[in-house]
Order: C-alpha cells, then sequence, then structure tokens
C-alpha cells in the first residue's frame, strides 16, 4: 500500500525542532512585499532608490576588462584579503578599533551570524537573553536550535540593563545575550552610552557572549552614534554587521568581529553551509569602500530615509487617535505605535482589507506578548503614499 504523501506525511517526516513557527513569520512578511495594491509599512527593506546600480555595472565592466579571477571563484571561508582589510579599515575608522586578523570573519549577511552562533554554541533548552521586542528573525533563528529565548525589559533608552541584573542575581544563566543597540528593530530606538557599559561589564562578570547586531548603526540620521558595545568589550562582544542596509542586500553580505575563539568557530561552522561568503558580493564591496561610494550612498541614504521618517511622523501626529503614541526613531527603519486595548493582531487583518500592511507587535515577542503595538517601518514605502497609508491606519483605529 503506498503512503499518501499529504502534509500530515511531510509534518511527521520534518524534525521536532522545525515544527510549528520557526520560520513563518518571516515568510508571511516577504510575501506582503509581492503585493502592488497594499500600502506596506511591513517590511525592513531598503529603499530600492539607494542601490548603486550603475556603480555596480561599473565595477563589474571592470572586472570582466582587467581579466578579475577572484570574484569570481570560492574564497577562503574567513573571506577574501582585500574585502578583510576593507571591513577592517572601515570598523576601525568608524568605531575606533581595528579587528585583529582571527577577529574577523566575512559572513553572507547579519542573519548568517545569528546561524553560526546558534550552530556553535546552543544545545537544546539552553538560555539566550533578548530584549524584548526584538528582530523576529534573531528569536526564529534561537529557537531552531531549541534554546529558550528569555526576554527581558526594554524602554526608550534601549536594553533595560537593571532588569537585566536583576535577572541574574536571581539565578537566569544565558550563554548568550542578544541585543540591536542602534535604531532597534522594531522599536526605533538606541541604548544609550551608560547602559552599554554596563551590558558589558554584566557579560564580563556573569560570562555569557553579548551579540551584537548592528544592522542599522549606520543609518544614523545625525552625529555619531555610542560607542558600540564590541568596540568597548572585544573579549566579550560578537558583533554582527551587514552591507544588506548600507550597500543592497542582493548580494548577501556581512562580518562577525569578536573574540578569536568565538570567530574560530564561527568559521568551523560556516565551512558546513556555504564553505564562504559570495567572493563577488566581497570584491563589490572592498572596491566600493575603497572609492568612498559606499560613504557617499550612506550619505544619500541617511537624507533619504531621514525625510521619510519624519513625513510619517508628521503623519502619524495628524491621523492618530489620542489613545496612540510611537516612537521617535533617530534612524534606521522603524517605528513602533502602540494603541492602547487594540488588538493589532485583528488590526493588520483589517487594513490589509483596506490597502495597508504593517507587522503586529506579538511577532517580536518570544511570549506573546506585543498584542497593544505595531511595527510601522518607513524605509521601503515611497515618499507620497506614506500620508495615505498612515491615514488609512488611523481611520481604522
Ligand atoms: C536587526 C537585524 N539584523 C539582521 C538582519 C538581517 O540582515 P541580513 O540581510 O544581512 O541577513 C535584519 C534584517 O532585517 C535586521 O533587522
Amino acid at each position: 500500500m503506498a503512503v499518501a504523501f499529504d502534509s500530515a506525511r511531510w509534518e511527521a517526516l520534518a524534525a521536532a525542532r522545525t515544527r510549528g513557527d520557526v520560520g513563518d513569520g518571516i515568510a508571511s512578511v516577504l510575501a506582503l512585499l509581492g503585493r502592488t495594491d497594499v500600502i506596506s509599512f511591513a517590511g525592513g527593506f531598503p529603499a530600492p532608490e539607494t542601490f548603486p546600480r550603475e556603480r555596480t555595472a561599473t565595477l563589474m565592466q571592470e572586472f570582466a576588462a582587467g581579466g578579475e579571477l577572484a570574484a569570481f571563484q570560492y574564497a577562503p571561508t574567513r573571506g577574501l584579503t582585500g574585502p578583510r582589510e576593507a571591513f577592517a579599515g572601515r570598523l576601525e575608522r568608524l568605531q575606533g578599533r581595528r579587528p585583529a586578523e582571527e577577529e574577523l570573519l566575512i559572513t553572507s549577511g547579519g542573519i548568517e551570524a545569528l546561524e553560526l552562533l546558534g550552530k556553535s554554541f546552543l544545545d537544546p533548552r539552553d538560555v539566550v537573553v533578548v530584549e524584548a521586542p526584538t528582530y523576529l528573525g534573531a528569536i526564529q533563528s534561537f529557537r531552531s536550535f531549541e534554546a529558550t529565548v528569555a526576554p527581558v525589559a526594554f524602554d526608550e533608552q534601549g536594553l533595560d540593563v537593571d532588569d537585566l541584573q536583576r535577572r541574574l542575581a536571581a539565578g537566569l544563566r544565558p550563554k548568550l545575550l542578544y541585543t540591536i543597540p542602534d535604531h532597534q528593530n522594531p522599536v526605533g530606538v538606541s541604548l544609550t552610552a551608560d547602559r552599554r557599559a554596563a551590558l558589558v561589564d554584566l557579560a564580563r562578570s556573569y560570562g555569557f557572549l553579548v551579540i551584537e547586531d548592528v544592522a542599522y548603526r549606520e543609518l544614523g540620521f545625525d552625529g555619531d552614534p555610542p560607542p558600540s558595545l564590541w568596540s568597548i568589550g572585544p573579549d566579550v562582544v560578537l558583533q554582527a554587521g551587514t552591507t544588506s542596509k548600507t550597500l543592497f542586500p542582493g548580494v548577501r553580505l556581512g562580518w562577525a568581529a569578536g573574540p578569536r575563539e568565538v570567530v574560530d568557530r564561527l568559521i568551523a561552522a560556516k565551512q558546513l553551509t556555504d564553505q564562504c561568503a559570495g567572493a563577488l558580493g566581497q570584491r563589490l564591496f572592498e572596491e566600493s569602500e575603497r572609492r568612498g561610494w559606499i560613504d557617499d550612498q550612506l550619505e544619500r541614504s541617511r537624507a533619504l530615509y531621514r525625510r521619510k521618517c519624519e513625513r510619517m511622523l508628521a503623519a502619524l501626529e495628524r491621523s492618530m487617535p489620542e489613545s496612540a503614541h510611537w516612537t521617535t526613531p533617530r534612524g534606521g527603519f522603524f517605528s513602533w505605535l502602540t494603541v492602547a486595548g487594540v488588538d493589532t493582531v485583528e488590526l493588520a487583518g483589517l487594513a490589509v482589507e483596506e490597502g495597508v500592511a504593517a507587522v503586529p507587535g506579538t511577532l517580536f515577542f518570544p511570549d506573546g506578548r506585543g498584542a497593544d503595538s505595531l511595527r510601522l517601518s518607513f524605509s521601503l514605502i515611497s515618499e507620497e503614499k506614506i500620508d495615505e497609508g498612515i491615514a488609512r491606519l488611523g481611520s481604522l483605529l
């Protein structure tokens, strides 16, 4: 008798750790992107206006004309020498610390660093502390290794280090702590300098590794950000960075900088995922960085995102009811809207019918909280549609 390969059969064949919601959340956000009839504040995607199309074409022409080999070949797992120099030099210039040779790995984007950390450090039921709310992809990544994801409080100054200290004193013993200190996803606020220093001290006292996700660090609207956690505590911090929001995400590229013992393990793990980050993206980044094109692009990106953000905040001011409040981002892609007494899961469903999309807050908490909040992303949406989208949301509320 033949077995029926229906969904129940595939469910039975799937590994236990993949059952339940491991990847569905992000997939549903990505699915919204394909809908042209919806004004979307949903995905945390960079604006296409920022993509360096001509410059990328110029570089590709140069590679072809110059008989370039490296860009088309496999690369060492750590990354190609020139691109590694470019990343190290940029870190030194922007964060005041240059990673030693053994402290740096070129990754295939920020999410890969989380995957490699999970593979290298997490056994089932190990504890990973996250600020709540946090990046959905991080929650899902740690969960895919069957870790226990433990939330600590988060406020307008970032991760609540006092809450963390109390929890540690009461016996919480994480292996890893994951935080997004700059223009956080999903709330759009940054960790204060005092708290940064205190967090590094706690990592040293209690012996856990801090994962510092700097996906939005270079996208501040004004001035320099506070020191990175990695620059304060290179002995206890692994910084995961990405070029997805500063160059473009079509080449999956990023970096991991941290203690050499940690980076060694990530390199071993990477040999079993993709072996190396794509050489073409590495070389495009290297040449762009050398010519000052990354900084140039960033300057224009920051101005664009600032304009979009200000427009969205003005629209919120006009359209939202008294019971709503929202964060005022100074960089990044997101504002966090909270409306007391509203079920935003239901609201998000109704909103799609009205042609507007945003992500309900519950997706960003590991414990189902956040039903009164929505993440509003202003990065991808065209400027002209912001007012209309927020007005529709306002009238629904
Ligand atoms: C905080 C954060 N980290 C990492 C990522 C993923 O970056 P990458 O495209 O480099 O994998 C994102 C993307 O949305 C993000 O918001």
